[in-house]
């Protein structure tokens, strides 16, 4: 790829081609954040709309019986969206929930998780996981009067003994893109007795998990990056199918009773996966997710890998050619990576600032504990189904003239946004 035009030409054969325009991608934007917000798809703006004024306003607490359309009921929504997630990641719709944010559903599967394993004290973790991982690892050991043990991100196998109840890993690293060998890892811990779970919020949607053939045992994900379904909407939680007759979560609320108008006092766990719900379904939330979810129904995961490949690929060639010195973290092999490209940079928020004034918007994660620096990680993600080559081109354009220019010294982003 030599120029725009070359870059025009792979979209003109991408599986992906067509998809952009089941989204809503603002005039003059090159959006590489959808590893942290998908963008809009088309449809969901009216489907809210409708939800709100015919199911909500219309129906009012007759749509958990029966919608006014008579196309289903607001009871059986989260059940409806399992099932659109369930073959994006490899599952069975009867093994997944919907419904709790990604830190509340890594609360209860580690609690199910350390009472699978009662004879066993630790639960292990990565150093440089996503926060909210560790902090609830955290929360959970301090509630069971547990270890917890961080692993080395390279081998976190070495840390896994007979005493680990759970490892817990992030499939691709949030900062670096860097993916692990899901079934290789789930079978080396296994091996020692320990349960694994893995945390798909940067996977989903982007890279093909296959979780009932990798033959983990738990897995969480969020839906408001690859799977586009809004900011803050509902993440989901699989449980394997061997665990689900003996895993207790601990959140359990009459959504998760056996039958919640019995108004029983006793809690009675409902059968299978409907265990899993704690509280009353976020209907609103749910009815957009479902919609976005339309996207996918004609796609393959490995469609979308194929494109998600090919837009990396070119984004790091590029890169290589245009920009040597830059400081590319995210791996090159294609095992190892997942939809995102990230370097390092010296005044990397400042970059990522003054590529936002372009109308590039990526985004910046910090390295260490001096939030005071600048330094950190400029991150790139590529949503196969809505970014193009010809996106791709374009960033490298504008980015070799933010570096060119010096336009990340820009004074006004010496402060930090509250988001980043
Ligand atoms: C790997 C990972 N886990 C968890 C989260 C967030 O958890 P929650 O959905 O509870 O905000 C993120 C958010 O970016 C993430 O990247």
């Amino acid at each position: 790829v030599t120029d725009r035009s070359d870059a025009a030409r792979l979209d003109e054969v991408s599986p992906l081609g067509h998809t952009r325009e089941r989204f809503v991608v603002p005039e003059g934007v090159v959006y590489l954040d959808g590893n942290s917000l998908g963008a809009l798809p088309v449809r969901v703006a009216e489907r809210l709309g409708q939800v709100v004024a015919e199911e909500w306003g219309e129906g009012l607490i007759r749509s958990w019986n029966a919608l006014p359309s008579g196309a289903g009921r607001w009871m059986e929504l989260s059940r409806r969206v399992a099932a659109r997630i369930a073959p994006l990641v490899g599952a069975d719709a009867d093994d997944v929930h919907v419904g709790d944010s990604t830190s509340v559903s890594l609360f209860k599967t580690m609690v199910a998780a350390a009472r699978l394993r009662p004879d066993r004290r630790v639960l292990v973790v990565e150093p440089s996981t996503f926060p909210t991982d560790g902090y609830v690892a955290s929360g959970v050991a301090d509630l069971l009067g547990l270890e917890l043990r961080w692993c080395d991100p390279a081998d976190p196998l070495a840390a896994v003994d007979d005493d680990v109840a759970l490892l817990s890993l992030t499939h691709v690293d949030f900062r670096t893109g860097a993916m692990y060998d899901l079934p290789a890892v789930t079978a080396g811990a296994q091996a020692r007795r320990a349960l694994v779970q893995w945390d798909l919020c940067h996977s989903a949607g982007a890279v093909p998990v296959d979780l009932a053939a990798s033959g983990a045992d738990l897995a969480v994900g969020c839906t408001y990056k690859y799977l586009n379904g809004g900011p803050g909407s509902p993440a989901f939680t699989w449980v394997s199918p061997r665990l689900q007759a003996e895993a207790r979560q601990p959140i359990t609320g009459w959504m998760g009773h056996a039958s919640p108008f019995a108004m029983a006092r006793d809690y009675e766990p409902a059968a299978g996966i409907r265990h899993w719900a704690s509280g009353t379904p976020p209907v609103l939330a749910l009815s957009a997710l479902d919609c976005a979810l339309e996207v996918f129904a004609d796609l393959t995961m490995a469609q979308v890998r194929q494109a998600s490949l090919s837009l990396t690929d070119l984004f790091i060639r590029l890169l290589d050619e245009r920009l040597p010195d830059l400081d590319i973290v995210t791996p090159r092999e294609h095992e190892r990576r997942g939809s995102q490209v990230s370097f390092r940079h010296a005044q990397a928020y400042g970059v990522v600032q003054a590529l936002i004034a372009r109308g590039v918007i990526g985004d910046f994660r910090q390295i260490g504990d001096d939030d005071s620096s600048s330094s950190g990680i400029a991150r790139f993600g590529f949503a196969p189904l809505y970014v193009r080559h010809v996106d791709v081109y374009d960033a490298v354009e504008h980015l070799e003239a933010v570096l060119a220019g010096e336009e990340y010294a820009d004074p006004a982003y010496s402060t930090r946004n509250a988001v980043t």
